[in-house]
């Protein structure tokens, strides 16, 4: 019985480190392609040499989503690797939280360019392909703080808030071309995303908050597999989860 990922062309940005890397190894161990960018190229090179070790199917490509001839290079080498792209997993990002009064304004444009621009650039580096294929799946990564706001998130809230409206403007747009649209938006789950907040106040409270609630990148991986492996008639638009333990 098909599962609907076995085969498919699967890229994905931010795949050197946590959800991005854990969704790599479970669509490959469901028989997917995987095309894996970011900007630690050791990292994905690592990853890709294992999985194509253990059997599957793996290309990694140096890639800054800041940038967008990177990500359309990206994209394109799926397309030359494997004939199509079939999945878009726009996961790059990074939280830097802090209180909008410390005015580091360096981290506002930082995740301005990588949470909403680079998850732009994916759009426009797999859009054509899709649209010519009249087949495509957009997975694109918001966050609980894509529904929430609260003290030091505003910016990255902002941030997520923003790809929940260009997924829904994505998918209504998209209808013709035969393309699904899902945006995934978990709670707290264990990665190096923390490592990312410099405020040492903010670094403090995320620390522990992640120390008590986090869940495994599994979780992440599974909720798309859960979207992928739909008919192709299904559209799963939305999933949002948390940690069982997660109040906010
Ligand atoms: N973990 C959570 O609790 C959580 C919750 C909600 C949403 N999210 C979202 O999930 C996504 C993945 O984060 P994560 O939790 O897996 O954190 P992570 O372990 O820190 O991974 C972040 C990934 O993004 C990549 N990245 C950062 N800047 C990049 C750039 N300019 N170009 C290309 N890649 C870049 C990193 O790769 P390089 O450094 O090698 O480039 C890394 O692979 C993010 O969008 C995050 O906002 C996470």
């Amino acid at each position: 019985m098909s599962n609907n990922i076995e085969g498919k062309v699967v890229v994905i940005t931010g795949a050197s480190s946590g959800l991005g890397e854990a969704t790599a190894r479970l669509l490959s161990a469901h028989g997917a392609s995987v095309v894996l960018g970011a900007r630690r190229h050791d990292r994905i090179r690592a990853l890709a040499g294992e999985l194509t070790g253990g059997g599957g199917k793996a290309i990694a490509m140096t890639t800054d989503v800041t940038h967008r001839e990177q990500v359309k290079r990206l994209v394109d080498a799926a397309v030359q690797a494997y004939g199509r792209i079939d999945v878009m997993i726009n996961n790059a990002g990074l939280m830097p939280q802090a209180l909008l009064e410390r005015l580091k304004i360096d981290e506002w444009d930082r995740m301005i360019d990588v949470n909403i621009k680079g998850v732009l650039y994916g759009i426009a580096a797999a859009l054509p392909y899709m649209k010519q294929q009249k087949a495509g799946h957009f997975i694109n990564v918001s966050s609980v703080a894509g529904h929430k706001v609260g003290p030091g998130s505003a910016v990255y809230a902002a941030t997520k808030h923003a790809v929940r409206a260009l997924s829904e403007g994505l998918r209504q747009e998209v209808k013709p071309y035969n393309i699904r649209t899902t945006v995934i938006s978990p709670g707290a789950v264990a990665t190096e995303l923390p490592d990312s907040v410099t405020d040492p106040d903010a670094a403090d409270r995320i620390r522990k908050f992640y120390a008590e609630v986090a869940i495994p990148a599994d979780s992440f991986a599974r909720a798309v597999v859960f979207a992928m492996s739909q008919p192709e008639d299904v559209d799963v638009n939305e999933i949002l989860f948390r940690p069982t333990r997660q109040e906010l």
